[in-house]
């Protein structure tokens, strides 16, 4: 009998996204699971015939209340129909979905956005923002009762951050996706929101330029002083796929320590002793 004390007890649900520990969807794993959900979890397939990328997703999720890991490369249809026919299979129907995933070509985000090339542009955009909408769709095919889902985006989104170039362009065709989306399902019951995650230091952001700057930078700027922790990041997630935010559909949460909200440097200056 699950433990009716827990906010996830009884509740099924899939996360896309986890590469190892550090991810943002790793923090996210192990809260909701702490929390008494059932997870699916996917991984990169493993094409050389090694299993690399499976191993290491299943370092994070065997010590989790997992009942199925299974590979999807989210720019491949045949694998995300694939991927979750074997969720239904494990499962029946889920109440939450979870969509950590992004990806651009190192040498078109490292250049000035003006500079990207179309190949990379429509990669980065393929995956990074139609695999929500291709994924979000299987997910929704599964949420029977209703349901919610989060997709994580970054401020980059909405102004310019130096180093951030066309995956900036990619958050904001992700978070109108998400409007949309959350338009779409709405009628289902099915709750669709982004979270706008500050700056943590993980695989996909070793592709920013000059990413220690900017975590420096955001710990001085936002008003808590202080940088997230994937453990803010998967809390704040939990809040949005839980009943606790049972109206709340098509917003973007800033979970940023407030960096978002300012229009100078703020307590910068003092903190950086400046001032
Ligand atoms: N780290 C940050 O500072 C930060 C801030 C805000 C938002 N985000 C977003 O959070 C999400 C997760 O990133 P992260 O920082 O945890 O890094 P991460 O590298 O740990 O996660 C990225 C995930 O995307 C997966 N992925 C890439 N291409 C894929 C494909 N073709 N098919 C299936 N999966 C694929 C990777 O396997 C990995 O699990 C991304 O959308 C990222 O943009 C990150």
């Amino acid at each position: 009998m699950p433990d009716q004390s827990k906010l996830f007890a009884g509740k099924k649900g899939v996360i896309m996204g986890v590469a190892n520990e550090r991810s943002l969807a790793s923090g996210v794993a192990s809260f909701l699971s702490a929390q008494g959900a059932e997870l699916a979890f996917s991984h990169l397939p493993d094409k050389d015939g090694r299993d690399r990328n499976e191993k290491r997703v299943r370092q994070v999720t065997d010590g989790l209340n997992t009942k199925l890991v299974a590979p999807c490369d989210v720019s491949s249809n045949d694998d995300i129909v694939g991927f979750f026919n074997k969720v239904g299979e494990a499962f029946g129907s889920i109440d939450f979905f979870v969509h950590s995933v992004a990806f651009a070509p190192v040498e078109d985000i490292r250049c000035q956005t003006v500079a990207a090339s179309r190949a990379g542009f429509l990669t980065a955009m393929d995956i990074s923002v139609y695999s929500f909408i291709a994924t979000a769709r299987a997910a929704s095919e599964l949420m029977t009762n209703g349901g919610s889902m989060v997709t994580m985006t970054y401020f980059g989104a909405e102004k310019v951050l130096a180093g951030y170039n066309m995956m900036g362009v990619c958050k904001a065709a992700l978070e109108a996706s998400v409007r949309y989306i959350a338009h779409d399902l709405g009628p289902k019951n099915i709750r669709v929101n982004a979270l706008s995650a500050g700056p943590v230091k993980t695989l996909a952001a070793s592709a920013v330029g000059d990413f220690s700057s900017m975590l420096g930078m955001n710990a001085a700027i936002a008003p808590l002083g202080r940088n997230v922790t994937n453990d803010d990041v998967g809390r704040s997630t939990a809040m949005l796929l839980s009943d606790w935010a049972s109206s709340v559909t098509g917003e973007t949460l800033h979970v940023d320590c407030g960096y978002n909200i300012m229009g100078s440097p703020g307590h910068a200056l003092e903190r950086l002793g400046k001032k």
